[in-house]
């Protein structure tokens, strides 16, 4: 074992030259873009480590969203260092990157000095570049420019055959929330174009994937001064739409979803999830993607592959502070908006993020924000503690909530929704549903407990709810779509009887063997 208890291999001292291990911090995104390095460094000839102990080449994908965040990479990288060094292990080639490396560039190497290289989030298809000159000697390089052209054109890269693929529509962010540190990161919004999207989603569909996330840090304004618009003229714009995201004669997203929705080639595409949103730009049509499917004399139907889940950030339930955030919407609009996706389809699951303890906020504030738990009844919720980050305009303000407050009002927030969510978990109980198996699950409590036989499984349902069930056939049903039956359920997961597997049976006949994907771990 070495210092920090991850297991030492046999040959101790010697790392293999050709190997990768990625950690990963953050959102989605920075998921993807090390899902983007490991294949182009398996194009290179390598291939991921083991363990961090055996690789030649060891890259942090960062994020600094929070100060935590960035401190967790730096110190990461030190315990690295500092272990390989006490384990007699020969020095890696150390790269730093994500959102990390944009912010940082060189200042890294003097916190780090035994950093090689540092890159940023528009510069990841430069790594075996990057890599090829520092094993050259060149020492501190740095590649962290934006790409400034006005495209974004791309094509998703993936590193194993997998059921679920992560696909950038857009990225950056011309939001500019005074908390936010993302425009800084990922730059100024740009779209590719749905033909470019179609094409990609045909290829990843032909590998075997059967479910993508499209991701973007603002996907409803994908589109917005994308040039290719003229063949989708949109129907007329009843909402926000306009003011800060696509505008008329524009591609906007539920285009985009419908174009996939119609396209032959994407015909065994089950779902299509898709994350982050602003309340601003989640207009009507959007809304209207979300109709059930193929309701008899509807006049019109939603998107088929649609998963019925809805991520949409609210950050605060108090218009005061929403305003000081710079949100640009009331909480009485974001309420209508759910109310009326939830009316067209009551089984969308509703998830959102919020934080507690911005500058200014009271507990008359803070009870507004739990008020609005109750009122919308999300399915589950992400929560932050504010943290100041240097450059944006709310770290002007003074931080004056102190960090006790800041993190009681976390519990208080988190335990609430934690009885809103056992109560929604509870209403499936007895529903049959499709779910789509990730893997096995880490701990095999339900077996333990005599709850279940074989082997338990974690699979997700369309609403983003987590179901655990056993099996004992001895078949890898990674990736493989069942269709179950709710048997119970706690604020966290469902429990789940299989009652038909030939959804799984089909796929299996498909003849992809899945597998769970780049070994390297992923700290949120
Ligand atoms: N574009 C997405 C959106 O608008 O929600 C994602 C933004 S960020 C990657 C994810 C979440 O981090 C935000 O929704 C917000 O709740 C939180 N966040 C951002 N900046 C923060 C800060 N300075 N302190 C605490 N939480 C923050
Ligand atoms: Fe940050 Fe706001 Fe942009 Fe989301 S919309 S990435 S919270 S600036
Ligand atoms: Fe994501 Fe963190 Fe960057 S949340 S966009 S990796 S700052």
């Amino acid at each position: 074992m070495n210092p920090s208890g991850e297991k030492a291999l046999p040959n101790a001292g010697k790392r293999a030259k050709d190997t990768f291990f990625i950690k990963t911090f953050g959102c989605q995104m920075n998921v993807a873009d090390s899902e983007r390095m490991a294949s182009l460094l398996s194009a290179k000839g390598m291939r991921p480590a083991k363990d961090v102990s055996e690789a030649g080449l060891i890259l942090i994908n960062g994020c600094t969203v929070r100060e935590k965040a960035v401190h967790k990479a730096v110190s990461t990288l030190g315990k690295y260092h500092h272990d390989g060094k006490e384990a007699g292990l020969d020095k890696p080639t150390i790269g730093i990157g994500g959102c990390v490396g944009q912010l940082e560039k060189n200042a890294l190497f003097k916190r780090a000095p035994y950093v090689d290289f540092v890159f940023g989030t528009d510069t990841i298809d430069s790594l075996p570049e990057i890599v090829h000159r520092v094993e050259n000697g060149e020492k501190h390089v740095v590649f962290a420019d934006f790409d400034r052209t006005q495209n974004y054109s791309t094509e998703t890269k993936v590193f194993a055959v997998k059921a679920t693929a992560f696909v950038n529509i857009m990225k950056g962010c011309d939001k500019f929330c005074t908390y936010c540190i993302v425009p800084f990161t990922r730059g100024r919004e740009k779209s590719r174009t749905i033909d470019e999207v179609l094409a990609d989603l045909a290829r990843l569909v032909a590998t075997g994937v059967r479910e993508v996330t499209l991701l973007g840090q603002n996907v409803n304004s994908f589109g917005k001064g994308n040039p290719n618009a003229k063949a989708r003229l949109p129907r007329e714009l009843t909402n926000q739409i306009g003011k800060v995201g696509p505008r008329d004669g524009d591609e906007n997203f539920p285009q985009l979803l419908r174009a996939i929705d119609s396209d032959p080639r994407l015909a065994n595409l089950k779902r299509i999830r898709f994350t982050s949103s602003h309340p601003l730009d989640f207009s009507d049509e959007l809304i209207e993607c979300y109709l059930p499917y193929g309701v008899e004399g509807a006049p019109l139907n939603g998107v088929k592959a649609l998963a019925p889940h809805l991520h949409l950030p609210v950050q605060s339930g108090s218009n005061r502070v929403l305003a000081k955030m710079g949100r640009h919407h009331k909480i009485e609009s974001y309420v209508d908006q759910m109310d009326r996706l939830r009316k067209l389809n009551p089984d969308v699951g509703l998830s959102t993020d919020l934080i507690v303890g911005f500058p200014g906020e009271t507990e008359e504030d803070f009870q507004e924000t739990i008020k609005l738990l109750d009122r919308v009844q999300y399915d589950s919720i992400f929560a932050f503690a504010y943290s100041p980050r240097p450059g944006t305009r709310a770290a002007k303000l003074v931080d004056d909530v102190p960090s006790d407050v800041k993190n009681d009002r976390l519990n208080r927030l988190l335990q609430h929704q934690l009885r809103i969510s056992e109560i929604r978990n509870k209403t499936w109980i007895g529903r049959e549903v499709e779910v789509l198996v990730e893997g096995e699950a880490k701990r095999q409590v339900m077996v333990d407990k005599g709850l279940a036989k074989g082997r338990v499984w974690t699979a997700r349902t369309g609403a983003n709810h987590v179901v655990n069930f056993g099996d004992e056939s001895g078949r890898n049903l990674t990736g493989r779509f069942l269709r179950v039956k709710i048997t119970d359920a706690t604020s966290l997961s469902m429990r789940a009887d299989v009652i038909h597997d030939h959804l799984a049976a089909e796929s299996e006949a498909e003849g992809f063997r899945y597998t769970s994907g780049l070994a390297s771990e992923v700290v949120g």
